[in-house]
């Protein structure tokens, strides 16, 4: 007595001669369903807690000039914890120097410098004031200007 055929539906398929669970078309689908999902899911948590600023490009840093060089040292210890190292910012609580907003023709050296003496109240972020920084002298300052402009002319912000 021949067995039962079996109800299985993976068994071969006499009727369609293929194996019933050879790929189907559906498969693509169910594979570019799961793309867009992902796609989803990383574009939401990649806008998750951004700032209503963001910087526009990875800074470049170029060859500095001795200028420059003084006030990234400056940068790196005075101004590196609200503002990241080499000012860059990344994080989400430190506002990046190297914005384009701080570019020489927004943000004037008279002004830089009239923020650094006086220092001023939260706007641009959402990270508090910036305090004053009356330990800088003339030159200190001139240094930190020109980090600044000098990164934005290589990252090509101007
Ligand atoms: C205690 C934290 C803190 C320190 C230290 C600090 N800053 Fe700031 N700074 C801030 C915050 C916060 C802002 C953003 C204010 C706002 O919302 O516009 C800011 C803004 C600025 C701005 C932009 C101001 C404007 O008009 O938009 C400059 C330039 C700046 N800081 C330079 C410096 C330099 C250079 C140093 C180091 C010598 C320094 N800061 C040290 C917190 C700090």
């Amino acid at each position: 007595m021949s067995p039962e055929p079996k109800k299985d539906s993976r068994e071969y398929n006499p009727d369609i001669g293929v194996a019933s669970d050879a790929p189907s078309h559906k498969a693509p689908m169910l594979w570019m369903g799961l793309v867009m999902l992902t796609l989803v899911v990383l574009t939401f948590f990649s806008m998750w807690g951004r700032e209503k600023i963001s910087i526009r490009a990875s800074p470049i840093i170029p060859e500095l000039s001795a200028l420059a060089q003084t006030g990234r040292d400056i940068i790196n210890t005075q101004c590196m914890a609200c503002h990241g190292v080499d000012g860059t910012g990344f994080s989400k609580k430190d506002p990046p120097l190297l914005h384009p907003m701080y570019r020489e023709e927004i943000f004037p050296d008279f002004h830089f410098k009239r923020v650094l003496r006086e220092g001023r109240p939260q706007k641009n972020w959402r990270f508090g004031p910036m305090p004053s920084q009356p330990q800088l002298s003339d030159a200190d300052m001139n240094g930190i200007i020109a980090f600044v402009r000098e990164v934005h002319t290589a990252t090509g912000v101007e």
